[in-house]
């Protein structure tokens, strides 16, 4: 377990080799992070959540027919995934207004659009991603004119998907930021979902009350973001068990006085 090479380290997940070529692992972790690492903080269970959620939904979008990297979960923290190269892009797809939409364009937290918007982010920490259109993306060669068509299209699929799966379970799908990457398959290349999609990178409304259930949370210190990650979880149907409570170590587990057995 701990001979795994680690590849990469990024915010909130790390990734070591796969036990196959062109596999990898990914594990989250209980890092939160915003404003590009700015704002840092533990959430202890985070990573654990976040693996089960996005667990969730991959499974979900494959059975839809979209191509994603996600093979299977290997336990609390970790799935297995395909190794993709991954488009240096963030694909946002907003339908009502917040964060840097609502700032940019004045327009007030909470208005509906009049129809679902794909932004694209260049994924460059250093230049805290900055957004970029399409001429950019093809000018300098991060993605061919077709894939950006074969991008916003899963995108949109994603969306139509998930705006039904959460309203399902009375929660409000405002926007999330997706990744893609190129699988290389034989002589083939398609472009597939990778990455992962957690309440970290959607924004998720109580469809009642209002109330934010995801990393805007974190980002505003509304506190409650374990707490609200786990209300998805619950509501989804993937909180099995309690995870444990927040500092608690591992349960001592003493003998039982009258029979001696175990507790
Ligand atoms: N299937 C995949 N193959 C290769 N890289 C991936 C795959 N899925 C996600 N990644 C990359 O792995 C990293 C995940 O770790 P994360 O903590 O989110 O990093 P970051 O801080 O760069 O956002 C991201 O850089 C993401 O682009
Ligand atoms: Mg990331």
């Amino acid at each position: 377990m701990n001979k795994r090479r680690r590849i990469y380290e990024g915010k909130a997940k790390v990734l070591y080799e796969g036990p196959e070529p062109g596999t990898l692992i990914q594990h989250f972790k209980d890092d939160a992070t915003a404003f590009n690492a700015k704002k840092h903080a533990l959430i202890e269970g985070k990573g654990v959540l976040n693996n089960r959620i996005s667990e969730y939904i991959f499974a979900k979008l494959g059975e839809i027919g979209v191509p994603t990297h996600f093979i299977k979960r290997l336990n609390m923290r970790e799935q297995l995934i395909r190794e993709v190269e991954i488009v240096p892009l963030e694909v946002v797809v907003r339908n009502i207004a917040a964060g840097s939409l609502a700032t940019r364009l004045g327009l007030e937290e909470g208005a509906q659009l009049p129809r679902s918007i794909v932004e694209f982010y260049y994924k460059k920490d250093e230049l805290n991603d900055p957004m970029v259109s399409e001429e950019h993306i093809t000018a300098f060669g991060w993605a061919t004119p077709q894939e950006i068509d074969e991008i916003m299209q899963l995108a949109l699929r994603v969306n139509d998907f998930l705006v039904g799966l959460f309203l399902g379970i009375g929660i409000r799908l405002v926007d999330f930021k997706v990744e893609f990457g190129r699988l290389y398959d034989n002589e083939q290349v398609r472009i597939v979902l990778a990455d992962e999609i957690s309440p970290d990178c959607c924004r998720l409304w109580d469809a009642q009350s209002g109330d934010k259930l995801d990393k805007d949370r974190f980002r505003r210190d509304l506190g409650g973001v374990l707490e609200a990650y786990q209300e998805v979880a619950r509501r989804l149907g993937v909180l099995t068990e309690n995870p444990r409570p927040r500092g608690a170590g591992p349960v001592l587990v003493t003998s039982n006085p009258i029979n001696g057995k175990p507790n």
